[in-house]
């Protein structure tokens, strides 16, 4: 794990300055509704944090935990819901926070478990990125942060093996 070298995609002043850009528009949105703001751990841990320092309705934090990777730099194609204990959504405003949408399995996933389960006032996913070229499913974030590549990406959140996640910027390397 060599940290110097990682190439820089998206400094941490362009990283908080989509967050504020988006919150911006997510305050408009809600028009000072209450917001349950869920957080998809672990990678998105570091945006959502931000993110919701940004929001100024009544809101309140809940955490789940999903797993698609098995630590490298592909994911299985299965996601794993390993802690989903939510509270009752029915009637709520819901905004999940995700660190990226690869695939689109991860974000099917959670939409379809929040239509299964609640009859939620509204339901909008929010991905800080979006890896819109190795789509395999039909969705799309509702908001989003930045688009990208198909590189492997870490830091602020996203790991490689566990690593990385506390870099303020995002990066990638040519080869892990
Ligand atoms: P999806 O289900 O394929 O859309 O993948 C979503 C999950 O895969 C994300 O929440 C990340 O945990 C992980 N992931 C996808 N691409 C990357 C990447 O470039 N770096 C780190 N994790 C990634």
């Amino acid at each position: 794990m060599d940290i110097n070298k990682l190439k820089v995609l998206f400094t941490e002043d362009e990283i908080q300055r989509r967050i504020k850009e988006l919150s911006e528009e997510m305050n408009k949105f809600y028009k000072g509704e209450e917001v349950y703001a869920i957080c998809v751990l672990k990678g998105a841990v570091m945006f959502a944090t931000d993110l919701v320092k940004n929001l100024n309705m009544p809101l309140k934090m809940e955490f789940i935990r999903l797993s698609s990777y098995n630590g490298g730099t592909t994911t299985s194609g299965k996601v794993n819901a390993v802690d989903i204990s939510l509270p009752d959504l029915n009637n709520k405003n819901v905004l999940i926070i995700e660190d990226i949408v690869d695939t689109g399995l991860t974000a099917k996933f959670l939409l379809d478990f929040m239509n299964c389960n609640f009859h939620t006032k509204s339901t909008k996913f929010c991905s800080l990125l979006d890896k819109k070229i190795k789509r395999v499913t039909e969705v799309e974030p509702d908001y989003y942060g930045f688009e990208v590549d198909d590189k492997f990406l870490v830091g602020y959140g996203l790991d490689y093996d566990g690593y990385y996640r506390n870099l303020r910027y995002i990066g990638y390397a040519d080869k892990f």
